[in-house]
């Protein structure tokens, strides 16, 4: 079954547009896919493999392991278009990626299937947070802590891509990232891993559905196995030193958890894993993906990095970094065109044995033939589809909720925020108040940049008739000019309050954009200064791809709205939330640093240590700094809201725990405030003494509830053995009998109720 929007969802989506979104929070009921692939059963599609393996030159097989980039291969004539359509026809290509579009597609398809064998092509695009319509960057999704909404992100991306002629996304990255300076952190789903879990299945089964098949959805990839959000010093494509019990407990539960949902591929990655690059790792794709784990989906390298292991001083030449990465579990080589040059005669020369060429091909037809492609080359490729969904009202209904949720209230001084609706003049001051492409951040394959409301056009469209917006922009993102200060003061001086929109540009984020200073760029603290100096109450918006460091706006803003990158519909997002339309509840999947030098500082990786700061400021032969304290600016989890919450009448049904048993731990919610509201209750655990020593608190279960104001609600955790266990020095899963603290809050630094518990051997 395919995740479609459900029939009985649309009238609530739309009404989640108005005042308060409590109907969103009702679950949403998977639907059936349209236009299923041909039921084939999978004893069937073995058998029609091993046929057309049958006929396959050795030539042909390899072909099938090859991806490129597709970007010339529909462009001017050139030499490369004409290399490429002759491999496409001689059967030398597998895989394109960067076509798309039904018009492009049908006309590659029509060169594949010229091929003696007339195998289709899989066409492949990296639809990370939206294709034409733009989601917001998925570290935003994941602040809303909506498993929910974040598939329905997936699918709507899905959706529009497969009416284009997609087969395939690279997404989504469930690598866990920690280090801000990584500009990929924006790419995946934050610092925490049992959250990541959860949204990487969600994100899986919002892009495929429950099986492949369906022209509503795409084949989803979980990438870059593995461990590459932990690059030494968080500059990208480095190099990654860890111990075997970080990469099973933080790093790989999460692929674990797209394998599970039937993620159809992988994608290995750049980094070097404890000396081995990732591509040439035996150990992470044989032994653990396609031994332990039992994949069955096929991995793709990432962009090159088969023929990269030679830059590495891991492999010789190309000879021996096709051996490798076929050696190793390596299926589609994207990009180097290493397997193309070299695996057949590697082959030929018994370096590399039939049956692995063999494995790596029947996973890559099995897939073809699942998504029905050998029935219908064309199936994703039909123009009348592509233009109904594309321009599908509901797809950018579904986007604003999406920026809603992602959005995380970080501060809100004399309840600065929401906007009075009667205010007679705001000035809006800063780079980003009319930005458009920045709203998009990094990765947009097919956006369409000229729809993407602004914050100054949401701001102007929500605002009353009588409200002034007193616009200047102040500065640029980068840079020193001050020129444009005097005007932004001047609009302050007039206004009764000033929303700032300031932070980093799309291109400072994403990949290849690892930061050394992640401050705030240019001059915008300093014209922040100016705008506070005028004794006006200042809301910032910050936009951005990672946790950035400002210091006076944190200390001294009235308010701060955390906006990552918002997609589409950002602006109008930003204006519900800013008017108190849609009351925010984002919580933050990442820890804020105070500063680079505290860095790691994920929630996670904090541990009592053996001289532990008791008394705040006592430091001296503490694990302490002694130029900043040991928090962090904003810690994981945090978030405030419009309203207030009280947490009262922790009960655990048993103090004691039995193996095969569990406990229920319930507490209850009240909204104390005026308004509703919706909260994140998260539950975290500390083991006290252990064979292994514990971080502080790990997160173990959360939920997301509405309250209307006044109204109370009874919230129940399971806690089971699984829940206190982790891997011992001898890499076994296991709890081990003793105390735990359970502890229950509204963030990882604001805990509410707390309890105790033991593990009976
Ligand atoms: C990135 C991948 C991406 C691929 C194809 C690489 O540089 O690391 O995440 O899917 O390019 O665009």
């Amino acid at each position: 079954m395919n995740f479609s929007f459900p029939k009985p969802l649309l009238p609530l989506l739309f009404l989640g547009l108005l005042p308060g979104t409590a109907a969103l929070a009702q679950k949403k009921k998977p639907a059936p896919a349209t236009a299923a692939a041909k039921a084939t059963s999978p004893a069937d599609i073995e058998r029609r493999i091993s046929d057309l393996l049958a006929q396959m030159t050795l030539e042909e097989k390899v072909g099938q392991l090859n991806q490129y980039s597709g970007r010339e291969v529909t462009g001017p004539a050139s030499d490369r278009k004409n290399t490429l359509l002759t491999s496409i026809r001689n059967g030398q290509v597998g895989s394109m990626l960067n076509v798309k579009g039904v018009k492009d597609t049908r006309e590659i398809q029509a060169e594949a299937l010229k091929s003696r064998l007339h195998i289709p092509l899989l066409f492949s695009l990296d639809v990370i947070h939206g294709y034409q319509t733009t989601f917001p960057i998925p570290l935003g999704e994941a602040a809303s802590w909506d498993l929910d909404a974040i598939r329905l992100g997936a699918h709507v991306a899905a959706r529009e891509a497969a009416a284009s002629g997609i087969h395939w996304t690279f997404a989504p990255m469930v690598d866990i990232g920690r280090d801000p300076r990584w500009g990929r952190v924006m790419e995946g789903a934050g610092e925490d891993t049992y959250l990541g879990s959860l949204v990487a299945k969600a994100r899986v089964l919002g892009f495929q559905g429950e099986k492949l098949g369906g022209t509503d959805a795409v084949m989803a990839c979980a990438k870059h196995f593995a461990a590459y959000g932990a690059a030494l010093a968080g500059r990208d494509y480095n190099a990654v030193d860890m111990s075997e019990q970080q990469l099973w407990e933080t790093y790989l539960p999460p692929f674990k958890a797209a394998a599970d949902a039937g993620a159809a591929t992988f994608m290995n990655s750049f980094n070097a894993l404890n000396g081995v690059p990732a591509t040439g790792n035996r150990y992470l794709q044989r032994d653990i993906l396609k031994g332990q784990w039992q994949y069955p989906g096929f991995v793709v390298s990432d962009w090159g990095s088969i023929g990269e292991m030679a830059n590495w001083g891991y492999a010789t030449d190309k000879t021996d970094a096709a051996q490798r990465a076929i050696t190793a579990g390596s299926d589609m080589d994207m990009e180097s065109d290493v397997y193309h040059q070299k695996l057949a005669q590697l082959v030929k020369d018994g370096q590399v044995k039939t049956e692995l060429v063999d494995d790596a091909v029947r996973r890559i037809l099995r897939k073809k033939f699942e998504l029905g492609l050998f029935d219908d080359p064309y199936r994703f490729s039909d123009e009348t589809r592509e233009k109904q969904v594309l321009a599908d009202p509901q797809n950018r209904a579904a986007a604003r909720q999406m920026a809603r949720k992602s959005l995380v209230l970080l501060k809100n001084d004399n309840a600065t925020l929401p906007l009075g609706k009667t205010l007679r003049r705001i000035a809006l001051i800063g780079p980003i108040a009319k930005a458009k492409r920045d709203l998009n951040g990094s990765w947009n394959v097919d956006a369409d940049t000229t729809r993407i409301t602004s914050l100054y056009d949401g701001l102007r469209q929500r605002a009353s008739k009588t409200t002034e917006l007193l616009y200047a922009k102040g500065c640029e993102v980068s840079g020193d000019n001050r020129a444009g200060f005097d005007q932004a003061v001047a609009a302050a001086r007039n206004a009764d309050v000033v929303v700032m929109a300031v932070g980093e540009s799309w291109d400072m984020s994403g990949e290849a954009k690892s930061r050394t200073d992640i401050h705030l760029p240019g001059v915008q603290e300093e014209l922040f200064k100016a705008l506070k100096a005028t004794g006006k109450p200042v809301a910032v918006v910050v936009f951005g791809g990672r946790p950035l460091v400002f210091d006076a706006i944190a200390e001294q803003a009235d308010a701060i709205l955390y906006a990552w990158w918002p997609g589409s519909e950002g602006g109008t997002a930003l204006a519900d939330v800013l008017y108190g339309d849609y009351n925010p509840a984002g919580k933050l999947p990442i820890t804020f640093p105070r500063n680079v030098g505290q860095i790691p500082i994920a929630y996670n990786q904090q541990y009592n240590t053996g001289r532990p700061v008791t008394k705040p400021g006592d430091i001296r032969y503490k694990s302490a700094y002694i130029d900043a304290p040991n928090t962090p600016r904003y810690a994981f989890g945090h978030g405030l809201s419009y309203t207030s919450f009280k947490y009262s009448d922790l009960k655990i049904s048993h103090p004691q725990l039995q193996a095969g048993e569990a406990v229920q731990v319930s507490f209850t919610i009240t909204n104390t405030g005026k308004v509703a509201g919706e909260e994140v209750t998260q539950l975290y655990v500390r083991d006290l003494v252990s064979s292994v020593v514990r971080p502080l608190k790990e997160l173990k279960d959360f939920r997301k509830i509405s309250l209307k104001p006044g109204e109370s609600q009874t919230i129940t955790f399971t806690v089971d053995k699984n829940k206190l266990a982790f891997y011992n020095a001898k890499l076994e899963w296991q709890a081990e009998p003793g105390k735990f603290n359970l502890l229950v809050g509204s963030a990882s630094d604001d805990i509410r109720l707390e309890g105790a518990l033991e593990l009976l051997p």
